[in-house]
């Protein structure tokens, strides 16, 4: 299951990889510079690339799309000492909090606004998040969507205004 789910921490380095190897002309875009594009979600990024660098060296060249609900920078603020505290010690913590933020599918807004309400499932532990969308508010797991999906190699990004924690690790993180 760990195993599975380890490999699985691979889809999230596919999503850094897209920018800077199988980046298209048009979206020809390095993490570096997606970041700069994107400095509200720089921690996320920062911290998905410093985390997960070991599993890209088992990357496969599959073409898996996926969906990333990226925390904006302020999420991370806000988190408590304590919590940010524990992420930086526990690297498999924060593995799976990152990979939380993950689903497969490339999950477009007039997709999310069709589905309405649903649960997608994540790249940890195959847990689910609900995501609901009107034309008006997209939220997941009550978090906001705060910028609309944008689109690269792999999927669909979105930016959410809060850090998604799995229910499973709701004590380990917040206890
Ligand atoms: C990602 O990690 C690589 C290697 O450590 C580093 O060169 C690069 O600057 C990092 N990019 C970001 C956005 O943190
Ligand atoms: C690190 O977090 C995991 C959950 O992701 C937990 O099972 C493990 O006990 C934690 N390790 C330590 C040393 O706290
Ligand atoms: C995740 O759960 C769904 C529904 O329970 C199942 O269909 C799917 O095969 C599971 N995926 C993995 C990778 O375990
Ligand atoms: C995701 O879906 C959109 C809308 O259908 C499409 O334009 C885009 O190319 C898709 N992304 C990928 C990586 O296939």
């Amino acid at each position: 299951m760990r195993a599975r789910f380890i490999t699985a921490a691979s889809y999230l380095l596919l999503i850094l990889g897209a920018f800077a190897l199988l980046a298209r002309p048009l979206q020809a875009q390095t993490v570096s510079e997606f970041v700069a594009e994107h400095p509200d979600v720089s921690t996320f990024f920062t911290l998905a690339n410093a985390t997960l660098l070991r599993e890209a060296e088992t990357l496969s060249t599959s073409r898996t799309l996926v969906t990333v609900f990226a925390p904006d920078n302020t999420a991370f603020r806000r988190l408590p000492a304590r919590v940010t505290r524990k992420l930086h010690q526990n690297h498999t913590l924060l593995n799976d909090v990152l990979l939380y933020h993950v689903t497969l599918g490339n999950l477009t807004k007039p997709e999310l606004i069709v589905r309405r309400r649903f649960r997608a499932h994540t790249l940890y532990d195959n847990q689910t998040i609900l995501i609901r969308a009107s034309s008006r508010v997209i939220t997941v797991n009550g978090l906001r969507v705060v910028k609309p999906g944008f689109p690269f190699d792999l999927g669909t990004v979105y930016t959410i205004d809060g850090v998604l924690v799995p229910p499973s690790l709701t004590r380990e993180i917040l206890g």
